[in-house]
């Protein structure tokens, strides 16, 4: 079957999404540019184009880690749960921390991240996300880049899915309410 016959429209074409991506990997390498090493932690799996086309763009010293997580249960911020089901292979005690996200939907897969990473000593810690939803802004989870603000829908394509489904799309789209009703 066609997937794209389950989109109902693009919401971040290809060009738009590289093109942002290339200023925040230049605000990274000016940021970070004193830095002997950044080590960036990428969130499977739906991080890993963004990851992909981000570390493309890095000037500054780092490696590339991964972690992935799932989330048990209602999603939502009281009864959500996430676990770690691959954690890192570089402790990361006293290193410059980056974690890559696709999207901050509720906040609690970061929420979650945040305390673990901390937990571990870091010398620093920062979250550059590709997406967040509209509306869900949180003050106590400052992203510190952050690519777009989309629409409360459900969005599939470079790396978002539904049920495992669209993440390859060099896009992002809105999934057709007609899938998931
Ligand atoms: C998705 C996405 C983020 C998380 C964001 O992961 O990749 O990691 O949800 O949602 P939140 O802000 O509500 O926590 P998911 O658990 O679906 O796993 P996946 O990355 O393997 O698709």
């Amino acid at each position: 079957m066609n997937p794209h016959s389950d989109i109902e429209k693009i919401l971040v074409d290809e060009k738009t999404i590289l093109n942002r991506i290339d200023e925040m990997a230049a605000q990274i390498n000016t940021e970070y540019a004193d830095e002997d090493n950044i080590i960036i932690v990428s969130i499977l799996k739906g991080a890993f184009m963004f990851t992909s086309d981000l570390v493309k763009r890095l000037t500054v010293p780092h490696i590339v880690d991964f972690m992935a997580l799932s989330t048990y249960g209602e999603k939502s911020e009281a009864s959500g749960e996430v676990r770690v089901i691959m954690d890192l292979r570089h402790p990361v005690q006293n290193q410059h921390v980056l974690i890559v996200e696709d999207i901050f939907d509720t906040g609690l897969t970061l929420q979650f991240l945040e305390r673990i990473l901390q937990s571990r000593n870091v010398a620093s810690l920062k979250k550059c996300v590709l997406t967040q939803k509209e509306g869900r802004e949180n003050p106590s989870l400052n992203i510190d880049y952050l690519g777009f603000t989309i629409p409360d829908v459900w969005v599939v394509g470079y790396g978002l899915d539904y049920a495992d489904k669209h993440r390859t799309l060099p896009y992002i789209a809105e999934l057709k309410q007609e899938v998931y009703l």
